[in-house]
């Protein structure tokens, strides 16, 4: 920093603004060399400030270029304001008064994709969260919310398409070939909902009925080329209006709905008000250039951006601190709402794969940091696993305890209570609990406390007393700056399976009679024994049914016992989970033999029972494929005190080898009856029957045997949609077969035209567990296709490697590491919220042994010394040194 250190901002400092603002009129001259921002605002005091009436105006801005400031019409001296590297200070202010400010900015410079920027010669913005500066002088805080008109003038050759937020109510042209637009929002809303797009786009447009009758027109922006790739996104959009009306009484309360889809875009979405600005990845897609995974994000991404027009912008944050209030909950109705339109179970062991994997290492890290954070350096690296997906784990366990009923009558009384107004997490559990009824008040430290529960689970059956007891213990790991924890309220459903798999009707302790075969328990204590009566038989205990809370459960459940679950469970997920724990037990296992210089073997027990799935598979292929996968490598390391990355690899490839050799003759069978040539369909079942004919191929390419090879060969070059095509070029590409590189280079040849989709040739590549993948990413980053400016580039390759290829990135010289460092210095000059968001692995390094750690450390230390470093990368960097 070449400022001293930043300064952490602290939640316990909130105070509200000392002045507001109603009005906004804000006019856009947008040009190649120099745009420039006029801006007139309508100012008040703020009654909440009783100390204002002493207090100057302190406006927001950076990288402005101040050309003139006028209070109500009249210029303002010189000596009466002030103007820092981030701020404008006006003394003497009245009560009430319209500021008018203009600056000059340069879009075409901004390589940080935060404020107005240019995308493929398009002018778009970005305000979330702090953008809204680096455009006009603002006070940009969520809790100031205000009206909007906006005009924007520009070349009509160049920019046809003139976008804004609200309506446009009136446009015309000049005569020397430019053209204006002028949009109003009627809605009031922080700034950071603000957008404007100018741009060569076309767009498809369609219809939407709300209940009350209104006709909304939808539009979907692209840019030329792209026309035939936004079908599914605008279904998309009219499937999640209806079922926001049916599930929420939710209704769209504009005319107009526009989606604007750019290639260069740090997220994956933005949800300005009527205006949603898309990653390119979240809308474009046909059969033959996107895969299944990206119809279903497209789906949830639409939808998630869709629903937050409720939650989100008609009620938003009082401050970021308050992000997960918006964006907790706006997860977790995505996340209901692709349950709702494909396969329940499916969604829910991804979600909770995901959540494992990512959110649970977070946890567990230098960045670990409670759903509410109580400090923050620099507010854009705290979007994470833990504000949005714990988040919404947070939401669900509320929607858990409450009921479906309960939970909408917190909803109703939310948006009641609400609507219109910038406010807190406690506000939404305050409605949530009075709504319900339900005491929430130890619930609320799911916001306050970090790190991942441990549940421990003891059972003892009696069977003389036909008692069945279960002793649940509970810790709450320390975290950076949280030593100590207390207990948390923890929602635990549980069913008991009888000798013949059925479940058992559960009747505790001092209840008059049986109710129900899966029953809440609440756990709140740091010890709670809960005991079953009238249990005729020792029970198998299903525990933790549907990932009730985001802990990690130990339970004295024998493999055995383990093996009965995943073939007779009620819930789906708990099938599939149980099948990941007799994994994860049997690989972990394997991992200590290797460390110990074992010899590897793979129970046939273990065996027998991912057979027994395989052999069932066709009764929901989709449930399969996700149950045949064996426990990640992220995940597995999870799991273990000390993350030993090579030896993780090793055993899993181990497994993956045996289990392909030992079932053979099924993965083919397999492969060979979901192979046909069906015709492509979105649906959940045509996708689940694509993903378990792959993960058939993958186990078959674990051999890399003659007729692997041509079957996967024959694949890649017969298929027609990039599922099938990505997934064989993928098992290629971690091969030895001779045709690899041809392979390669060919695709890259026919798909080069497509950015999304060189994007999944370079994660291919940079995923690749050949010992040469690093060697092939650095390569790669000369390619002509690569572009260290457009995020889903870096993304793709140098976050499929740190990210997506544990074994190579860990590679134990240190390669793997310095690399990523000296990425991260490339990047962080030109856009410092990409370059943080490449540490993640660098945060976890207290996870490895010392050689590693002290790897990673230089590393760090090499980039805490760089000179002019962001606050986003020096915040990342001297935490995870800590
Ligand atoms: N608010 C966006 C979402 O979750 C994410 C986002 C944050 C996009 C910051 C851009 C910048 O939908
Ligand atoms: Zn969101």
């Amino acid at each position: 920093m070449d400022k001293g250190t930043p300064k952490a901002i602290r939640l316990q400092d909130y105070r509200p603004p000392a002045h507001l603002i109603d009005t906004v009129d804000l006019q856009f001259e947008l040009g190649e060399e120099v745009t420039t921002v006029r801006s007139t605002l309508g100012i008040r005091r703020n009654p909440d400030r009783p100390d204002a009436a002493g207090l100057p105006l302190t406006l927001d801005g950076q990288r402005l270029d101040l050309v003139s400031v006028a209070l109500d019409g009249t210029p303002v001296a010189p000596d009466r304001y002030t103007v820092t590297a981030d701020h404008l200070t006006v003394d003497q202010v009245p009560e009430c008064f319209s500021l008018e400010t203009v600056v000059r900015i340069k879009p075409q410079e901004n390589t940080a994709l935060e404020g107005l920027y240019k995308s493929s010669g398009n002018f778009c913005t970005q305000c979330e969260a702090e953008g809204f500066r680096k455009i006009t002088y603002f006070i940009d805080r969520p809790d100031v919310m205000a009206r909007y008109a906006t005009t924007i003038t520009a070349e009509k050759a160049r920019y046809p398409v003139l976008l804004s937020n609200g309506n446009l109510v009136a446009s015309g042209e000049h005569e020397d070939g430019r053209h204006w637009a002028r949009w109003e929002d009627p809605f009031p809303k922080p700034c950071y909902l603000f957008a404007l797009v100018a741009g060569n786009l076309r767009h498809a447009e369609d219809h939407f009925r709300t209940f009350s009758g209104r006709e909304v027109t939808l539009r979907i922006y692209v840019e030329p080329g792209n026309e035939d790739k936004v079908d599914h996104a605008m279904r998309s959009l009219k499937k999640s209006m209806r079922w926001d009306e049916e599930v929420y009484g939710l209704e769209y309360d504009l005319d107009i709905f526009n989606i604007v889809a750019v290639g260069d875009f740090n997220m994956g979405a933005m949800e300005n008000k009527s205006l949603n600005v898309f990653n390119t990845k979240y809308i474009l897609a046909k059969p033959e250039t996107a895969t299944d995974n990206d119809f279903l994000g497209i789906e949830s991404v639409v939808a998630h951006e869709y629903f937050h027009n409720w939650t989100g912008n008609r009620v938003t944050c009082r401050d970021w601190f308050q992000l997960s209030l918006k964006e907790g909950l706006t997860v977790f109705r995505d996340q209901e709402f692709s349950s709702d339109m494909n396969s329940r179970a499916v969604k829910r062991i991804a979600d909770v794969q995901g959540l494992r994997t990512v959110q649970f290492q977070e946890d567990a890290g230098a960045m670990a940091h409670p759903v509410r954070p109580d400090s923050y350096v620099e507010i854009n690296n705290f979007y994470t696993p833990t504000v949005y997906n714990k988040g919404a784990e947070v939401i669900r366990m509320i929607h858990t305890l409450l009921g479906p009923e309960g939970f909408r009558k917190g909803m109703d009384l939310y948006f009641q209570r609400h609507d219109g107004q910038a406010v807190t997490c406690d506000d939404f559990v305050a409605a949530m609990a009075d709504a319900s009824g339900v005491d929430l008040s130890q619930f609320q430290l799911w916001y306050r406390q970090a790190g991942t529960p441990d549940l421990s689970v003891a059972t003892a059956y009696d069977e003389a007393a036909r008692t069945y007891r279960l002793t649940i213990r509970q810790t709450v790991p320390p975290t950076p700056g949280q030593p100590d924890k207390q207990p948390m309220h923890i929602p635990v459903v549980v069913g008991l399976l009888g000798p013949d798999g059925a479940d058992l009707p559960l009747r505790l302790t001092g209840e008059a009679a049986p109710a129900g075969t899966s029953r809440l328990l609440h756990v709140r204590k740091a010890e709670e024994v809960f005991e079953f009566v009238d249990v005729p038989a020792r029970p198998v205990p299903s525990i933790l049914r549907g990932f009730s809370a985001p802990v990690k459960v130990k339970a004295d459940v024998s493999d055995a016992d383990l093996t009965f679950l995943m073939a007779n469970d009620s819930d789906a997920f708990n099938r599939w989970e149980a099948g990941q724990i007799l994994g994860g037990r049997i690989l972990l296992g394997l991992v200590a033999d290797q460390q110990a210089g074992r010899l590897l073997d793979l129970p046939q027990s273990y065996v027998d029972a991912v057979g027994a799935v395989l052999r069932d598979a066709d009764a929901d292929p989709a449930f399969a494929a996700q149950a045949l996968v064996l426990p990640t490598e992220a995940y597995l390391g999870t799991q273990m005190d000390v993350v030993d990355p090579e030896a993780i690899h090793t055993v899993r490839e181990f497994a993956r080898k045996t289990l392909a050799a030992r079932l053979r003759p099924d993965w083919l069978a397999t492969y060979r009856r979901h192979a046909g040539n069906q015709s492509f369909s979105v649906e959940a079942d045509a996708i689940g029957r694509r993903a378990l004919k792959n993960l058939c191929l993958a186990y078959l390419m674990a051999l890399e045997d003659e007729e692997a090879l041509s079957l996967c060969l024959g694949q890649y070059h017969g298929a027609t949609a990039m599922t099938d095509v990505i997934a064989s070029l993928q098992f290629l590409s971690n091969s030895n077969a001779p045709q690899r590189d041809e392979v390669l280079a060919g695709f890259y040849e026919r798909w080069k035209g497509e950015p999304l989709v060189v994007d999944k040739w370079f994660g291919v590549q940079a995923m690749s567990y050949r010992p040469d993948a690093l060697e092939r990413v650095t390569e790669l980053l000369k390619h002509p296709a690569f572009e260290i400016r457009n995020p889903n580039k870096v993304y793709a390759l140098i976050g499929g490697f740190a990210n997506g290829n544990p074994v190579r990135f860990h590679d134990a010289t240190g390669s793997g590491y310095r690399f990523l460092a000296d990425q991260v210095l490339r990047l962080d000059p030109m856009n410092p919220q990409v370059a943080a968001r490449m540490m993640g692995p660098f945060s976890r390094l207290r996870r490895y042994d010392a050689a590693r750690q002290a790897l990673m450390k230089a590393q760090l230390e090499r980039i805490v010394a760089t000179p002019g470093l962001s606050p986003d990368v020096f915040e990342v960097a001297s935490k995870s040194l800590e």
